[in-house]
């Protein structure tokens, strides 16, 4: 019976609603890992690669030293470059049938080229993170052959630390990648810096693309100031969850080792409304604390230049056909 009540316990997550224990949940040093149904579906979701978040202790850490040694390196106006050349080779001219999918398709140039510096995993990397990006919003089955052969591609690349040219992510933070075996490094960057990063700012774009035609008056707003609003009231991250990794009280709340939480930003973000002309409001929409979202700077400004883009390109969305219509502007 005991074995069952803990066995519910790290199953089903018991969600977190107060601000002050969320806030101090995502700082603990015992909330470190995340909640056993989260590895689970993210395993199955990434595979054949294994994300970081399916990880644990050592082999965890060595993955989050090596993301934060990337974005701390990044610099932004080659962020703000990859973005505009990324949107010129791949803007959509007349109908598209799916915005995301242009989106997307100019967030897969971006990254692949400030993470490798040359664009020639290019049309791997954009069928592999689409497949990625279906599957896990559950409108296709996952094709494991295009990401097989996204992972074999990337051996090479990855293997070779000294080849990767200084001015990309890779080569900003080599000496944090030689402390990771090659199959770690396959892993983080098609898992993590590839696909989770290119939807999740493909997410947030769309979102303020939808979200324009919905609210006209924010259209006054800056690209910035909606990137912010956007990921704040449509967090990408549908949840966050946790594991207490010992018995634990925070903020008078009891813990039992094992026992998984769940946040959902999306709660504290629906009472506000929509409103890019307010400062953002504190939200957890990049998480909080020393899990904190390690690209969020770069993730922004991605977004924002992109959101620029398509905004002078002029965009709306057709409400009976399903469909968008991009048109250059007179
Ligand atoms: C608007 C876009 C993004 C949003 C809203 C976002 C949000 C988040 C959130 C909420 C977390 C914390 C998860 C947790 O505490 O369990 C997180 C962590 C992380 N994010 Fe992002 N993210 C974005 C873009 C990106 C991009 C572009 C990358 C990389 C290319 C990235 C890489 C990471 C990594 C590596 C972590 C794990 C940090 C750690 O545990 O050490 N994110 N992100």
């Amino acid at each position: 019976m005991q074995a069952l009540a803990r066995a519910l316990r790290q199953v089903w997550m018991r969600r977190l609603d107060d601000p002050r224990l969320i806030d101090a949940v995502l700082r603990h040093p015992a909330f470190v890992d995340r909640a056993p149904l989260e590895r689970a579906l993210s395993a199955r979701f990434f595979a054949p690669f294994c994300h970081q978040e399916v990880t644990r202790g050592a082999r965890f850490e060595a993955r989050a030293r090596w993301s934060r040694a990337i974005f701390a390196a990044v610099g932004l106006e080659r962020v703000r470059d990859a973005a505009i050349q990324a949107f010129d080779a791949h803007a959509p001219t007349g109908e598209t049938e799916s915005l995301l999918d242009s989106v997307r398709a100019c967030v897969a140039r971006a990254t692949t080229e400030l993470t490798f510096g040359d664009l020639s995993l290019e049309p791997l990397v954009q069928r592999a993170v689409r497949d990625i990006d279906r599957s896990i919003k559950m409108i296709g089955r996952a094709d494991l052959t295009v990401r097989r052969a996204l992972r074999d591609a990337l051996e090479p690349v990855l293997d070779c630390t000294d080849a990767w040219p200084e001015a990309t992510s890779l080569g900003a933070a080599r000496a944090e990648a030689r402390c990771l075996p090659l199959s770690e490094r396959v892993d983080h960057v098609g898992a993590v810096l590839l696909a989770t990063g290119v939807i999740q700012v493909s997410d947030t774009v769309t979102h303020a693309l939808i979200a324009l035609a919905q609210h006209p008056a924010a259209a006054a707003a800056s690209d910035d100031a909606l990137v912010a609003e956007v990921v704040r009231a449509f967090p990408v991250n549908a949840s966050i969850t946790r594991a207490a990794g010992v018995d634990v009280t925070i903020e008078g709340a009891r813990f039992q080792r094992g026992e998984a939480v769940t946040i959902v930003p999306r709660r504290r973000a629906r009472a506000l409304g929509f409103d890019p002309s307010r400062a953002a409001a504190g939200s957890w929409s990049f998480g909080a604390g020393a899990r904190a979202c390690p690209a969020r700077r770069v993730a922004a400004t991605l977004a924002a230049t992109l959101l620029g883009r398509y905004r002078a390109l002029g965009c709306k969305s057709s409400r009976a056909t399903g469909t968008s219509a991009a048109s250059r502007s007179p």
